[in-house]
């Protein structure tokens, strides 16, 4: 069994100090976090995405704290050796900071070793209100989910130079009102090179380049679980939502054939009772 991954630990990683990137994937249930445990990868995020690809909603605004406390706890229960990250959904730290530490507590007491919130200087007082908490806090700039709206769809941040510097000055922010890595979503390249460069804490980038200290990717879209959508930033490892087809198509042909189950499939009366029913017949063998 590996060791477990604690917050000092991931806190401390950097590419540029010669460390190895942090692998980050998101887990929903118990044997997502399972799979993602056994392939070793440092963290496992119960994303908001959640909402998106488990729940069917088409943005992650749908999701609530309880929605959020019930799979992180789903993924607590597999106690996987990887830091369980937990997002504070939409809505959660947006009202006040006295709300924003009860719900992240939620999440905590649920199983998460930290949680995950979006959002540069203007989360300050939360972030900083969390960890006064004792409750670590990964940051998460750039693309923002949530602020899909205000944003007018997912779209690239930090293209224009003003916009990349801002995103630097809410990285450091966020950096010394003590989070302990941030994820950098949906930036140009250079712009992943430029935060990660401007803290020393670990960024983790999905659709940020390569030169970040770690990755991130959902579960569903590493393993070709959906199709519909293919973000130029995914790599798909598999494609298990066609073998799933397959094999679904293959079990529903063999029940109408009745080529399923077979005798090794089915259990069976001892002999004598077989007989004591009046039942007999090789079937019963
Ligand atoms: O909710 C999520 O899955 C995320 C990652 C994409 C970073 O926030």
């Amino acid at each position: 069994m590996s060791a477990r991954t604690t917050v000092p630990s991931v806190r401390g990683r950097k590419v540029r100090r010669g460390d190895v990137p942090l692998v980050m994937v998101t887990a929903y249930d118990a044997p997502g976090a399972r799979m993602a445990d056994a392939a070793g990868v440092d963290m496992i995020l119960v994303g908001d995405s959640l909402a998106m690809v488990v729940l069917g909603y088409d943005d992650t605004l749908q999701v609530t704290v309880d929605d959020m406390a019930h799979h992180t706890a789903a993924v607590a229960r597999a106690k996987p050796a990887a830091l369980v990250v937990a997002d504070l959904p939409w809505l959660s730290y947006h009202v006040s900071v006295e709300d924003t530490v009860r719900n992240a507590a939620q999440l905590i007491r649920a199983g998460a070793h930290a949680v995950k919130l979006e959002g540069g200087r203007k989360r300050l007082p939360m972030v900083e209100a969390l960890v006064d908490a004792e409750i670590p806090v990964m940051g998460h700039i750039g693309l923002t989910p949530q602020s899909v709206n205000a944003m007018g769809g997912f779209k690239v941040q930090g293209r224009k130079h003003d916009a990349a510097l801002a995103l630097a000055e809410d990285a450091k922010a966020l950096e010394h009102a003590g989070c302990f890595a941030i994820v950098v979503e949906g930036v140009p390249d250079e712009v992943g090179r430029m935060l990660t460069e401007a803290v020393d804490v670990p960024t983790i980038g999905i659709g940020a380049g390569p030169g970040t200290d770690g990755q991130v990717l959902v579960f569903h879209d590493v393993l070709g679980i959906e199709d519909r959508i293919t973000p130029k930033f995914v790599r798909r490892y598999a494609t298990l939502g066609a073998e799933g087809t397959r094999a679904l198509g293959a079990y529903a042909d063999d029940v109408r054939t009745g080529a399923f189950p077979n005798a090794d499939e089915s259990y069976h009366l001892a002999s004598g009772e077989a007989e004591a029913l009046g039942l007999y017949g090789a079937h019963l063998a």
